[in-house]
């Protein structure tokens, strides 16, 4: 199982990324707004760090524009990958920039159905967004167990980055299921670092070693 981590804050991923864990960054024009800071600046500061698929998002609404913004990001660094929103222009555009060795990456994905267009699209990634629908009242997870057995049946090659995760039940399903990815906000990667019984383990531990360290 991969993880990205899913932020645009720099520091955050030079620390994580510096204990080994993390394989790839996915942002989103949200995640950069927090940051206040120039789109493109960003994105090639978070390539000189994290060497693996960092997701960049296109913003135009048509498959032309997209193609475009996507053959200028993709300048920045190899891995670099386009976020395309899941529409059939999104799709349109995928279609085109994978088959000139763009990577993409369907964003705003809420059904299996959306994930069956991206893969036969050719995508190299599909992010169903698991807690917007978990917010709706719907089962987040359950979309996500059903493109993993979908694309499974198919053997498509796009992997399925489980996006929108906001808290430890969302990571640790993601595994359960067979997801290749989980994109997760840095505050969630630190949580899964603990254990109540890990901190009370190490106190005991060291405890003990100081009435024998000397002897
Ligand atoms: C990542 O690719 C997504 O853009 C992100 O996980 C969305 O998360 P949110 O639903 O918490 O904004």
């Amino acid at each position: 199982m991969k993880i990205f981590i899913d932020t645009a804050d720099v520091e955050e991923i030079k620390r994580l990324n510096d204990i080994g864990i993390i394989d790839g960054v996915t942002t989103n024009p949200s995640l950069i707004a927090k940051e206040g800071r120039n789109f493109e600046q960003v994105v090639k500061e978070i390539t000189e760090i994290v060497d693996g698929p960092i997701s960049a998002e296109a913003v135009s609404l048509d498959a032309e524009g997209m193609i475009k913004e996507g053959k200028e990001l993709s300048k920045i660094h190899k891995n670099i990958i386009i976020k395309v929103p899941m529409t059939s222009e999104g799709i349109k555009a995928v279609k085109v920039l994978e088959a000139e060795g763009i990577k993409c990456n369907v964003t705003l994905t809420f059904s299996a159905n959306q994930a069956i267009l991206a893969a036969k699209a050719g995508a190299s990634f599909v992010s169903p967004f698991v807690g917007r629908l978990d917010d709706i009242g719907e089962k987040g997870m359950d979309v996500i167990k059903e493109i993993v057995e979908i694309y499974k049946n198919y053997n498509f090659k796009t992997e399925i980055i489980v996006a929108s995760v906001r808290n430890l039940e969302h990571v640790k399903e993601s595994g359960m299921l067979g997801a290749h990815i989980a994109t997760i906000p840095p505050k969630l990667i630190n949580e899964m670092f603990k254990h109540e019984l890990t901190d009370k383990g190490i106190k005991k531990f060291l405890e003990d070693w100081e009435k024998v360290k000397d002897k």
